[in-house]
């Protein structure tokens, strides 16, 4: 069998999506999944982009065992250097090291002719090599480079010590057979590249990642770049379950390749992803979309019934859908929750946090009939979400009076409470003046989303806020089966991180 690894790079890429930020604790919880997934190599950040991403790096580096952590670097002293810091603990550390060698590249944005970027490859990866064995390289825009001088930068960076040799295909330009022909012209033509892995690296920006990475894979390359829901810069990078799935479902094409995902994980993860990151995959979207196993059809229901192959390449368990038939209510023990844990991949948690979910897990059975996998998932994130800040909602109330909703709000400004309330167009509106109020200050709202994280009328709300302040912005996240205290706490978990940086 030929392995696949996969690199995933949500921390990393996938965090460069227009309005994702991530903390430290979110990144390591999505960092846990993706390693008990099976994920090769987890890109943890970007540790020189500034002192959030340096330890996050360092979190992940320490708490990750199974998996390679790696993190992006210029080919730049410094920002091997920080790498290298924040990677200090790592059982399995790599450096990844980048330049663009792309004409337009090398013209405006290095002005560094090819000689001179040769140069910087040989030291900048015999840099990192001096603290690691493990080191990436990256050829920035590669697919528009001069495929004879890409084959000069490779064979450099081989030279100098590099372990896997990445294509990144930057701005998602290249079709698939061009893809194929790349990398087969690669392997044809660098002195060497037999001994490392050929990587490529996919953006989206016609559409086409996945089926370039497959095409890739197809030429000889053993490693693929991906992100979970294909999150990442512009249009995103490669989505980690299609590519994953595409090996596994079609084993006529595959028969000789695999990966070491355990697919069960794909639906889970996919979920965590979006519910820490505010970005939904959109319902349509292949494995972990809303729709991608429903069947509206009377001819499809009809069709799956009688057998399920007839409308269904892929059994939704395969992924990670419906796990098992245990859905979880009021009366349900502690012994069945940890379970439930266990089966959507959530192993690794410390006793006193398993308790503290349990009790969360009981008040929400309280308040909805049947807890689902999804409102499971979101109790864990609503966690990790959860930022130890300055304020929190005691109470609220929304009355009206002429008309007009008026909420009374208390909450704990440093375990002091403090009450105020304000009228608004609406009950989100007036709760959101009082907690101005309160606090004497203002905030923009440029964003205020609200998706139901289950169906039926007792589902929990997730509510996602941008909020911007002097230049800064902020997402917070709010969850409850009550729309406006999901909106109330997104705010405050909004404030909380603005008022922490
Ligand atoms: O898209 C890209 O070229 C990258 C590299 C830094 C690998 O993200
Ligand atoms: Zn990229």
């Amino acid at each position: 069998m030929k392995k696949i690894k996969i690199f995933d790079t949500t921390l990393r890429d996938g965090e460069q999506t227009p309005r994702v930020n991530l903390n430290a604790e979110e990144k390591l919880r999505i960092a846990k999944q993706l390693e008990a997934m099976g994920v090769d190599i987890i890109e943890a950040g970007f540790a020189v982009a500034s002192l959030g991403d340096f330890e996050a790096v360092k979190m992940i580096a320490e708490n990750v065992e199974k998996s390679t952590v790696t993190s992006l670097a210029r080919a730049v002293k410094k920002d091997i250097e920080v790498a290298a810091g924040a990677l200090k603990k790592a059982k399995k550390p790599r450096i990844h090291t980048f330049i663009a060698t792309s004409p337009i590249h090398r013209e405006y944005k290095l002005k560094m002719t090819k000689e001179e970027i040769l140069k910087k490859v040989t030291e900048m990866v015999t840099y990192a090599k001096s603290f690691v064995d493990d080191v990436e390289f990256s050829a920035e825009d590669a697919t528009r480079t001069e495929k004879e001088y890409l084959v000069e930068v490779y064979e450099t960076a081989i030279k100098a010590g590099a372990t896997t040799l990445n294509v990144p295909d930057t701005v998602g330009y290249r079709t698939p057979d061009e893809m194929y022909e790349l990398i087969k012209y690669l392997k044809e033509n660098v002195k060497g590249i037999e001994n490392v892995d050929i990587s490529v690296h996919c953006h989206d920006d016609l559409g086409l990642s996945v089926a370039n990475s497959i095409a890739a894979i197809k030429a000889g390359a053993t490693q693929i770049e991906c992100t979970i829901n294909g999150l990442g810069e512009r249009a995103g990078n490669t989505s980690l379950e299609e590519v994953v799935m595409i090996v596994k479902t079609r084993k006529d094409i595959f028969d000789e390749y695999e990966t070491a995902i355990d697919t069960k994980q794909l639906y889970p993860v996919s979920k965590l992803v979006s519910l820490l990151t505010g970005v939904t995959a959109q319902p349509n979207k292949a494995i972990v979309g809303a729709n991608a196993f429903a069947h509206e059809s009377g001819i499809h229901q009809h069709g799956v019934l009688a057998n399920p192959e007839t409308y269904e390449i892929m059994k939704p368990e395969t992924v990670g859908r419906n796990t098992d038939s245990l859905v979880l209510g009021k009366l349900s023990g502690k012994h069945a929750f940890v379970q439930k844990l266990s089966a959507l991949g959530f192993e690794d948690m410390a006793d006193d946090k398993v308790e503290e979910l349990f009790s969360e897990f009981k008040k929400l059975a309280d308040k909805k009939k049947y807890v689902l996998d999804e409102d499971i998932i979101s109790l864990v994130t609503g966690d990790a979400a959860k930022i130890e800040g300055k304020l929190s909602l005691e109470h609220f109330e929304i009355t009206r009076k002429d008309k007009k909703p008026k909420a009374e709000i208390t909450i704990s400004i440093n375990k002091e409470k403090k009450s105020g309330e304000a009228f608004g167009d609406g009950p989100v509106d007036a709760a959101y003046n009082a907690v101005n109020k309160i606090l004497n200050d203002s905030f923009v709202l440029e964003e205020y989303k609200l998706d139901s994280i289950t169906g039926d009328t007792d589902a929990q709300a997730q509510v996602v806020v941008i909020l911007e302040k002097e230049g800064k912005r902020f997402m917070g996240r709010g969850q409850s089966t009550d729309i406006v205290e999901a909106s109330i706490n997104a705010y405050i978990n909004g404030i909380n991180r603005l008022y922490k940086n």
